[in-house]
């Protein structure tokens, strides 16, 4: 085999290399966006959760109403600021009622459980200590 012919085979792998990688990460790509088309799978960050950002606003939108100001709708029960949310996640209370654990109450009270990612959040910040962050 001349030595020319042997580069002529190396650049066709190369070639037929690369063809298939971009052929690969292209199906991935469709494979991707038809998943989260097919199924609604929201992507659930649980690495980056704070108590400022997502469990203010999951309380706010969901909880707030009756567990805010007086908190007479929730049974006194307040979850207005840090030390009164932390207490009842600390208890594990929080995260029982917003997973509908046998035995526990459900929340939010009156309306659908939350999505999933909601309530992985706060796992994922109680997992972490509860921090004031
Ligand atoms: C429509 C009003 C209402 C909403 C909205 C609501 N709650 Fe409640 N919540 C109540 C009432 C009333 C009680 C006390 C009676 C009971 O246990 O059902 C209560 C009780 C609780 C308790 C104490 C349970 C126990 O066994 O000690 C927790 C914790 C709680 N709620 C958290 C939440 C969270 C978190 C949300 C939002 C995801 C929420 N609630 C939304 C009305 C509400």
């Amino acid at each position: 085999m001349q030595v020319h012919q042997i580069i002529d085979i190396r650049m066709m792998n190369m070639k037929t290399f690369l063809a298939i990688s971009s052929f690969v990460l292209f199906l991935s790509s469709c494979y991707y966006d038809k998943e989260e088309l097919l199924y609604g799978i929201e992507k659930c960050d649980t690495m980056n959760v704070k108590y400022s950002v997502q469990i203010v606003n999951i309380l706010t939108a969901n909880c707030l109403s009756c567990h805010g100001g007086d908190a007479s709708a929730g049974a006194g029960i307040r979850l207005g600021t840090y030390d009164e949310v932390k207490a009842q996640a600390v208890s594990g209370t929080l995260l029982n009622v917003v997973a509908h654990t046998p035995g526990f109450t459900q929340m939010p009270r009156g309306a659908a459980k939350l999505p999933n990612c909601r309530i992985e959040e706060i796992r994922a910040w109680i997992s972490n200590g509860t921090p004031n962050n």
